[in-house]
């Protein structure tokens, strides 16, 4: 790998089967990102421990769905490293030093902190854990020098608090042992769930890349339309029409103008649609499926791909621990 590239890092929580939105949304900007730069993308299972303690199967059971998810859809563990948090155990060391340094105020005042606990109020967030994830979240970025760090807006306050982590920290023991991450916010393109609510889990709304062409099928065609179209024979409204949004994610520019024109003139029905979207959704989804199916066949395979990862991961975060005990006179 070459190391004049700048280092991109980015994570995502185990609690789940990866999902159209997950695609658009991240995904593919990952894609792009392991073209151009040193990338580590890694499974943050200690992270969601800090909300599913009481419940912690599904993070087992999720991170070898998220990692055959990730290599279906293109991921090249060639190319960028892929890894698990809890098989590095520098991010606990990291973030137990960061702790010592990072002011209490600091950690009250990130949003997602009363955010998440008044929208997660069935379960109990008043814990250590859960206050001091942006200390670990910090550890996870630091440890391999990430410049660049990958997220959605909600996150970038996480990424602000990283950067005053490693500022006092580079002030208070006078070397430059840590680097300054930066978010690339990712344009997320507008993804419904076939009932018009943001694609998420805990709607129940979700295209998984790995459901079936009749699922797929059975929720597009579920889906509800243009609300102001209540007989094929009225004209219809594509831009206020999840399923033409779907189309300019997944179709040809043609099939785009055609769809447009055609539903405009009401020479389209919505079930028509719909059938068609379910076509070029299975289309698409088809060789994800297949490589995906293929891998989890290879339980063996799989784990050697996480074991290089977590090697390759564990090397570099090695190295910065060095640093950090170094400059921490330990
Ligand atoms: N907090 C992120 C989320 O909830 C996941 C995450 C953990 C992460 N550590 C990270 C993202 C480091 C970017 C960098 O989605």
């Amino acid at each position: 790998m070459n190391s004049k590239k700048k280092v991109v890092l980015s994570g995502m929580r185990p609690t789940g089967k990866l999902h159209l939105g997950h695609y658009h949304g991240v995904l593919r900007n990952w894609l792009k990102l392991q073209e151009e730069y040193d990338c580590f993308f890694f499974i943050a299972d200690w992270h969601a421990l800090t909300t599913e303690y009481a419940t912690p199967e599904v993070i087992r059971e999720s991170r070898r769905e998220i990692l055959a998810d990730w290599l279906s859809v293109g991921l090249d563990p060639r190319k960028s490293t892929l890894f698990i948090q809890s098989s590095v155990k520098e991010h606990a060391e990291l973030q137990l030093l960061l702790s010592m340094i990072t002011p209490l105020g600091w950690l009250e005042r990130v949003p997602s902190y009363k955010e998440m606990q008044q929208e997660l109020s069935n379960k109990d967030l008043s814990t250590h854990g859960f206050l001091g994830y942006p200390v670990l979240q910090t550890a996870d970025i630091v440890l391999y020098n990430a410049e660049i760090v990958p997220v959605g807006s909600d996150q970038v306050p996480h990424i602000e608090l990283a950067r005053e982590i490693v500022r006092r920290f580079n002030s208070l023991y006078k070397q430059q042992v840590l680097v300054e991450p930066q978010p690339l916010l990712t344009p997320a393109p507008k993804l419904l769930g076939p009932d018009r609510r943001k694609m998420s889990k805990s709607y129940d709304n979700c295209l998984f890349l790995s459901d079936s062409p009749k699922e797929i099928e059975k929720k597009v065609l579920s889906a509800i339309t243009d609300p102001a179209r209540q007989r094929k024979e009225d004209p219809g409204h594509p831009d206020i029409c999840l399923i033409f949004d779907y189309h300019k994610l997944h179709s040809d520019r043609e099939t785009i103008e055609r769809v447009r024109r055609d539903c405009c003139a009401a020479a389209i029905g919505c079930v028509e649609d719909k059938k068609m979207m379910a076509n070029i959704l299975n289309n698409f989804l088809d060789p994800i499926r297949k490589k995906r199916e293929e891998l989890l066949k290879r339980p063996k395979d799989l784990e050697d791909i996480i074991q290089e990862g977590n090697r390759r991961a564990h090397e570099v975060a090695a190295q910065t621990m060095e640093r950090v005990r170094s400059a921490m006179k330990l």
